[in-house]
């Protein structure tokens, strides 16, 4: 017993624990607990985190309700595989969030995470349509499984050695107004032309099952998409007998000052994927479409051991009283347009600093090279450590990582907003000072 290692030993062996595609990111910041936008790391020090547990944990870490709700269903039944056993949570889950999603989405398959949510998307809308194509969106992620890094481009590093992917998959540029070469008026058009050029050379349009996007592009950058575009692809969609499903994995549950970004842009899908923020941190992730399309996925056609487990549904339901009873779409939305200006200001004072852009608390500063758009990662690496000093927590994003993310939990007060983005502040004008 006695030779077993301390916490501070296995750390310093947690190159040779963990695989280094999961060990070797940023920080590895060792924890001790978290609460609320807070995690207070071994050092002693608290640390703001403005990445939420990668856009999880939209209510705050470890809130008081969510946690008493999971408590009290754990201590009920921790595991009830769904079609054998069947407690309560998960069916009033459902039909909670039948009463917010878009598009009148009201059936659901349950999974744990957002990859199985694509995959399930995927699948769902194969079997539907009978077609086998999938068009995806340069840029977008949707996650590790092999389905998911099939229709993920945002790096090229996510792909390298993995292949081959899923056959049937093919991609069109996303609208990336600060960085397309036709500017933020022409982005769409190009898009557009994309999907235009597929069906005229590649593969015909009724063969072609669904698009899949993000509706604003996440792990790619934070990339928000004017609305035409959207709007093309929906009535592109109807026209052909196409599927539209939108990845709202990281845009839902709040993060944009609407339950889903589809509600910012007033587009619906006709499936959408969730997890992330639905159980704030707990493993839960679901496919949702109307009971026309969904109710066709047949007995046996899909399944899983653990998906809708009753403790996850019992905290996502504890997650969907928080919001509303915080109001926290519409803290979401105010203070979002604050932290917006503020950093405009930002932006008109540092010269590495290329875009702001944000809808709701989904919020990014993109770092360029002084007086260039050439994308600026050292920048963006040396904000980070700036940051992480004076106890801010950030993460970056983009396909050259050029971009820092700044999503706090949804709980955070407008005192703190401001402590952080003084932080942000300070962190910017060094890193201009030491490695512009
Ligand atoms: C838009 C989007 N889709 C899918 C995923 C994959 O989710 P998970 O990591 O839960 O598999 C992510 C994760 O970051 C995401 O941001």
């Amino acid at each position: 017993m006695s030779n077993r290692p301390t916490y501070e030993e296995l750390l310093s062996r947690l190159g040779d624990l963990l695989a280094p595609c999961l060990a070797q990111d940023w920080p590895n910041l060792p924890v001790e607990r978290a609460e609320g936008i807070y995690v207070y790391g071994t050092d002693g020090r608290r640390y703001m985190d403005f990445l939420a547990g990668f856009g999880a944990c939209n209510v705050g870490h470890n809130h008081p309700r969510v946690v008493a709700a999971a408590r009290q269903q754990m201590e009920r039944i921790v595991h009830a595989p769904l079609g054998v056993l069947t407690p309560e949570a998960p069916l009033r889950l459902a039909w909670e969030l039948g009463q917010i999603t878009p598009g009148g989405a009201n059936m659901f398959f349950f999974g744990n995470s957002g990859a199985e949510a694509v995959e399930g998307a995927i699948k769902l809308a194969r079997y539907v349509t009978g077609r086998r194509g999938i068009i995806a969106f340069l840029g977008g992620f949707h996650g590790r499984t092999m389905g998911a890094v099939s229709v993920t481009t945002s790096k090229v590093r996510y792909r390298n050695g993995h292949g081959p992917f899923l056959p049937d998959v093919y991609f069109a540029r996303y609208p990336y107004p600060f960085r397309s070469s036709a500017g933020p008026e022409g982005c769409v058009r190009e898009a557009l032309e994309d999907i235009e050029r597929l069906f005229e050379y590649v593969i015909a349009p009724e063969d072609v099952a669904a698009f899949l996007l993000e509706p604003i592009q996440g792990e790619g950058g934070y990339v928000i998409p004017p609305r035409e575009w959207l709007v093309a692809l929906r009535e592109i969609a109807d026209r052909h007998g196409i599927l539209l499903i939108f990845d709202e994995v990281q845009t839902g549950f709040g993060r944009t000052g609407q339950w889903f970004a589809a509600q910012v842009f007033g587009v619906e899908p006709d499936i959408l994927c969730i997890a992330k923020g639905i159980a704030n941190g707990f493993p839960l992730g679901a496919v949702a479409a109307r009971r026309e399309l969904m109710g066709r996925w047949g007995p046996a056609s899909h399944g899983t051991t653990y998906g809708g487990n009753p403790i996850s549904c019992a905290a996502a339901l504890a997650v969907l009283e928080v919001i509303r009873e915080e109001n926290l779409l519409e803290r979401a939305r105010v203070l979002g347009a604050y932290a917006l200006e503020r950093l405009e200001m930002l932006r008109a004072e540092a010269s590495i600093v290329g875009d702001v852009r944000g809808v709701g608390l989904m919020l990014a500063v993109e770092f360029v090279r002084p007086g260039t758009k050439d994308p600026n990662p050292e920048a963006v690496r040396c904000v980070l450590r700036e940051a992480l000093q004076r106890g801010l927590l950030l993460y970056p994003c983009g396909h050259w990582s050029q971009t820092i993310r700044l999503i706090p939990p949804l709980v955070i007060t407008q005192g703190q907003l401001e402590e952080a983005l003084a932080i942000f502040r300070e962190a910017v004008r060094a890193a201009e000072r030491s490695c512009a």
